[in-house]
């Protein structure tokens, strides 16, 4: 039998130590020792299996022979997550859902679990986190106790990864979900719940039991202010698909998106709503991130982001005031700050657009927080918009990327954000010129292709500027 034994690894350098100390004596790093169990297979087994030569699973095929491998889909019934999973969940596959305390990833797990007893049998929901009379006080809010879901849902209020395991094996559930990897632990180790080594041997024990026995396991995981999986990285390498679900905890808009999978793209969002009877799918997830028409004012001007491959139309906010002594404030809230200063910066030096003195603020509605540069556009638009207390008309879209020169850049999927723009009834669309000077044509749209920041203001805020687009065929 192999042996196993508790040891520290350094993660820099891969030396194992008896004890966990603050430096790796082999490489002098600071923090990188992790507790794993380290398996000691005796002589004679090692010895035998070497004989024997490969295992008759590791044949070599021609690439040609080799079997397609579609692999099966359980779906949830939550057709938003089943979008983001790439059609549903796969039997025996891991997924970590990572997110924010108190974001929703509890009350999306029970509600796809309530989904997938009708697809994928029984599901046992293993709690660290909270007893078992919280759950079912969620399930109740949910409506989830009357009728066969109130059955097939089993929760057990357990931690210790070896117990969960024997309770999976023993109820064969089609689903295992594990709330939350954090608090669950392995007997072996010493570490605490939530240690890296603590939540790295309990997601490999869990993989185990996922491959071996056909279950397939979510598994939540907290996420850190800023972005980190607590605990290690190496999770994310583990597992076969990452989720998150993101959002503001004040708002009520979630998005869910992969990180990773194995099974299916990246490139889908999920939108829900977070309501009275828990997390509903939005039905116009185009327009979900816009406030109503008629609100808008000088400083909001709206831009259309990719997610995947689903536009998302999204109002952005610049408020700009007089700033009193001292450096000026620069707060950013779902844009990044850097990018906001720079921006100040260009439209100060490129635009003719001074906001050197000026307390500036920018925020996306909704909650949302995106990385896009396509947002650049809409953003130096709203400041300048807020700086001249000029409004843009409301039927006005922007997209583009401001580069240093105070240029525009184009960005991908510009027509397919246009289309979406145009559906939603936006009539004029502010983009970058191409290199090749081409407009995309969109029904129903005129379209303004500009080449700098300068012009792109002219356009927007000053009417006496006529546009130098054209129109699409109506
Ligand atoms: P929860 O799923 O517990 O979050 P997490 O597991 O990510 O920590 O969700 C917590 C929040 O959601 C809580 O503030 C209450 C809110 N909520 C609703 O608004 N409606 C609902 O139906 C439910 C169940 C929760
Ligand atoms: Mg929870």
């Amino acid at each position: 039998m192999a042996r196993q034994q508790s040891r520290y690894v350094c993660q820099a350098c891969g030396a194992t130590h008896l004890r966990w100390e603050g430096q790796c004596r082999t490489c002098g790093a600071w923090n990188t020792l992790v507790e794993t169990l380290v398996h000691e297979p005796d002589h004679k087994a090692r010895a035998s299996r070497s004989a024997a030569g490969p295992g008759a699973g590791a044949t070599p095929q021609s690439l040609a022979g080799l079997r397609e491998a579609e692999p099966v889909r359980t779906p949830t019934g939550i057709s938003e997550m089943d979008r983001v999973l790439g059609g549903g969940l796969v039997p025996g596959s891991v997924v970590l859902l990572g997110g924010e305390p108190g974001i929703g990833k509890s009350t999306l797990l029970l509600q796809a679990a309530a989904g997938l007893t009708v697809t994928a049998g029984e599901v046992l929901y293993a709690t660290g986190e909270e007893s078992a009379g919280q759950v079912r006080l969620r399930a109740g809010r949910l409506g989830l106790l009357e009728g066969p879901v109130g059955e097939r849902i089993r929760v057990v209020a357990e931690n210790e990864v070896g117990r969960i395991s024997a309770l999976a094996r023993e109820a064969r559930p089609g689903v295992l979900v594990v709330d939350s990897i954090q608090t669950v632990t392995v007997d072996e180790l010493e570490g605490p719940a939530g240690s890296v080594g603590q939540v790295r041997e309990s997601t490999l024990r869990l993989m185990e039991l996922a491959k071996g026995d056909g279950i397939a396991v979510i598994v939540v995981g907290h996420v850190t202010k800023d972005g980190m999986l607590a605990g290690p990285k190496t999770l994310e390498h583990l597992v076969d698909t990452v989720l998150s679900l993101e959002g503001e905890r004040t708002a009520t808009l979630r998005l869910l998106r992969a990180t990773k999978n194995r099974f299916g793209s990246t490139e889908e969002v999920g939108v829900f709503e977070m309501a009275e009877h828990g997390l509903a799918e939005v039905a116009d997830p185009g327009r979900a991130f816009l406030a109503d028409a008629g609100q808008y004012a000088p400083g909001s001007v709206v831009g259309a982001t990719l997610e995947g491959s689903r536009p998302l139309l999204v109002e952005v906010q610049g408020l700009v005031a007089p700033g009193a002594y001292g450096s000026p404030r620069r707060t950013a809230s779902g844009v990044d700050t850097n990018r906001l200063s720079l921006l100040i910066a260009v439209l100060g030096r490129r635009a003719g657009v001074g906001l050197g003195s000026h307390d500036v603020y920018a925020n996306l509605a909704g909650g949302l927080d995106l990385a896009d540069p396509g947002l650049d556009l809409p953003l130096a638009l709203a400041l300048a918009s807020s700086l001249r207390d000029r409004q843009v008309p409301p039927d006005l879209i922007a997209i583009g990327e401001v580069g240093l020169l105070g240029e525009l850049r184009p960005v991908p999927g510009l027509e397919r954000r246009l289309r979406e723009a145009a559906r939603l009834g936006f009539r004029t669309a502010i983009v970058p010129r191409s290199r090749r000077g081409e407009v995309p044509e969109v029904k129903g749209m005129t379209i303004v292709a500009v080449s700098n920041l300068r012009e792109a203001i002219g356009h927007a805020l000053d009417a006496s500027v006529e546009p130098a687009g054209r129109t699409g065929p109506e």
